[in-house]
Order: C-alpha cells, then sequence, then structure tokens
C-alpha cells in the first residue's frame, strides 16, 4: 500500500469525520441582533448574578401567591423592585449601551406593581403584573446580550457619551 493512498484515505476519513469542524462554532457565529450590553468580566458576572437573583424572586413570588400568602409575595416583589441604589446599579450596567437602563429602570417599577395588588390581596392584580414584569424581562433578554469587554473598551463606550 503505497503511502499516497494512505493520505489519500487520510484525507477521506478527515472529510467525513471532521466535517463538525467546519460547522460555525457558536461563540464564531455572527451576531443574533440583539444589542451588546458591553461589561467588564466582573460587571458581566455580577449581572448574570442578579439575574440568577431575579428568577428565584419570581420563583418565589409564584409559590407564595399558590398559598395566598400575600405578604411573602410582597416580600418577594420587593427584591425586584424598584430603589435608587438599584436604579443607580442599573445605570452603571447599562453605561455602554443605549437605552439599556430605561429598560431596567421599567422592569424594576413594573415588578413594583406586584406588591401593590398583594398588599390589596388582589389575586389577579398579582398575577397581571407578575405577566407585566415577566413581560419586560422578555423584552430586555430579546433586545440585549452580554459583550464582555477589556478595560480599554470599556472605558472608550463609556466615556465616549
Ligand atoms: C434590562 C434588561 C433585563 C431585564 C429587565 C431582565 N434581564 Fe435577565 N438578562 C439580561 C441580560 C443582558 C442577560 C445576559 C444574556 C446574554 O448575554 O445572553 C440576562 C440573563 C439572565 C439570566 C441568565 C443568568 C445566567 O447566569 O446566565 C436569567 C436567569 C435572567 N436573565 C432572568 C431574568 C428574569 C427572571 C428577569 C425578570 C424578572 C430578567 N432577567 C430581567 C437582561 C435583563
Amino acid at each position: 500500500m503505497t503511502r499516497r493512498f494512505v493520505t489519500v484515505l487520510s484525507i477521506l476519513a478527515a472529510a467525513l469525520l471532521g466535517a463538525g469542524d467546519v460547522v460555525a462554532k457558536p461563540d464564531a457565529a455572527p451576531g443574533d441582533g440583539r444589542t451588546p450590553l458591553p461589561l467588564l468580566p466582573m460587571m458581566a458576572e455580577h449581572q448574570k448574578l442578579q439575574m440568577r437573583g431575579h428568577l428565584q424572586a419570581v420563583n418565589e413570588i409564584v409559590a407564595a401567591l399558590a398559598k395566598d400568602d400575600f405578604a411573602a409575595v410582597s416580600a418577594a416583589a420587593k427584591k425586584i423592585g424598584y430603589s435608587e441604589s438599584e436604579a443607580q446599579m442599573c445605570t452603571h450596567i447599562g453605561a455602554g449601551a443605549p437605552g439599556f437602563t430605561p429598560t431596567a429602570i421599567t422592569f424594576h417599577k413594573t415588578a413594583d406593581t406586584i406588591a401593590v395588588a398583594a398588599q390589596k390581596r388582589d389575586r389577579a392584580g398579582v398575577l397581571a403584573a407578575l405577566g407585566a414584569t415577566l413581560g419586560t424581562c422578555v423584552g430586555c433578554h430579546a433586545a440585549y446580550k452580554q459583550q464582555v469587554v477589556d478595560e480599554a473598551t470599556w472605558n472608550q463606550l463609556t466615556h465616549a457619551r
């Protein structure tokens, strides 16, 4: 068997078995149309931690509502409600992405309506407010995607405006 034949075989095998290699890797794929939310690595970690906390709060709201525990609904809703310090954090996170901060603030203010309904023991009102709040989660996720950047890029993006 010649060396050339072996080479041909290995090229064939590579073409068949290695076909996956030419498929674009997800992170190499072009953008999916969402606006990048530029963040330094530590901020990106922090933002995702916040997000998992938001999901946990929603979980607590639903579980409390199932038991008609309106005090617990209200307490859980306040974890995602509006505050000055929350608004400051959203302003920092959104500094490099036009429109992000107002979207975030609308989310927190919508979440406040959950506690308002809970204080009235208004079950349908809690569900409607929760639905509206989840709508703001969905809307922001459809619009923005994290983009981890280095310090130079962050400074350029945030000092330019
Ligand atoms: C103002 C924008 C905004 C709002 C509002 C928002 N999120 Fe997010 N969320 C993001 C971004 C940006 C990411 C990162 C997505 C990416 O990079 O693909 C994210 C990621 C997440 C993740 C993934 C976290 C991880 O560890 O990877 C969860 C869970 C999540 N969000 C839950 C929620 C829930 C629940 C709500 C509403 C109660 C919510 N988010 C509201 C912007 C938002």
